[in-house]
């Protein structure tokens, strides 16, 4: 047994989803707020507890603007081309809605109030999971604390493709690597629908690979 207050604990991890339609551009993000939440992200793991992690904070408008330039340019034809195989084939209407939400982010990126850019300090390393997972688990930390705060975000990575153009921006120095881009913001409304998922015993297998696992085998 804890002392945790499961409902609300699951509640959370359920409904962190990622808010694009249901960011308020028009409020203020406290600074002090998103160091909070960065400090509570750094109790996630990392391998070797190496501490190369680092955030970017950007709320400079110019700087906004440049950085939703360099978004745009990769996500609208991206999502385009969705909208396009959708219209063509058919898409399931969930599927549907993220597109249409991820096209309203690029068209709004540059009025988000704020950007945070995680960064790891070094450059990409085989095998990518033990590089990567040095690094996300605190993002996605990141996610969870801004939203148990009113705060949403959106995990993004469009603007990657040009992430040299970024660095220079930024003046990000080429040994260390952008891993995401999370324009955050408070979230309008106060509850968000849990996201439809597969059930865990669908996904999950037990000793070999598709042999099926059951609860209560213990
Ligand atoms: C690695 C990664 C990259 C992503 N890149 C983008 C992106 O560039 N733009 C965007 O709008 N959403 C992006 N997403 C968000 C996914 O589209 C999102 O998880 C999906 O919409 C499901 O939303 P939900 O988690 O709220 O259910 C990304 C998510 C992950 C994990």
């Amino acid at each position: 047994m804890t002392n945790f207050d499961l409902d609300q604990i699951d509640e959370l991890l359920l409904t962190t989803k990622q808010v694009r339609f249901r960011l308020d551009l028009t409020r203020n993000v406290p600074i002090e707020t998103v160091l909070e939440c960065i400090q509570l992200a750094g109790g996630a793991p990392q391998g070797g507890n190496t501490q190369r992690n680092r955030w970017l904070l950007v709320d400079d408008p110019d700087k906004k603007s440049a950085i939703a330039e360099v978004y745009a340019r990769v996500g609208r034809p991206y999502l385009q081309r969705n909208i396009e195989v959708a219209a063509r084939q058919g898409m399931d209407p969930r599927q549907q809605r993220v597109i249409g939400s991820s096209l309203f982010l690029v068209e709004h990126m540059a009025e988000v109030p704020l950007m945070v850019i995680p960064i790891r300090l070094d450059r990409p390393v085989e095998p990518a999971a033990g590089y990567y997972g040095s690094n996300l688990p605190g993002v996605w930390s990141f996610q969870v604390a801004l939203r148990a705060r009113g705060l949403g975000s959106t995990w993004t990575t469009f603007h990657l493709e040009h992430e040299q153009e970024i660095a220079e921006l930024l003046g990000i120095p080429d040994t260390v690597t952008q891993t995401a881009l999370l324009p955050v913001a408070y979230y309008t409304g106060d509850s968000f629908s849990p996201a439809p998922r597969r059930p865990a015993e669908e996904i999950t297998y037990l000793n070999a690979w598709r042999s099926p696992v059951r609860a209560g085998n213990e």
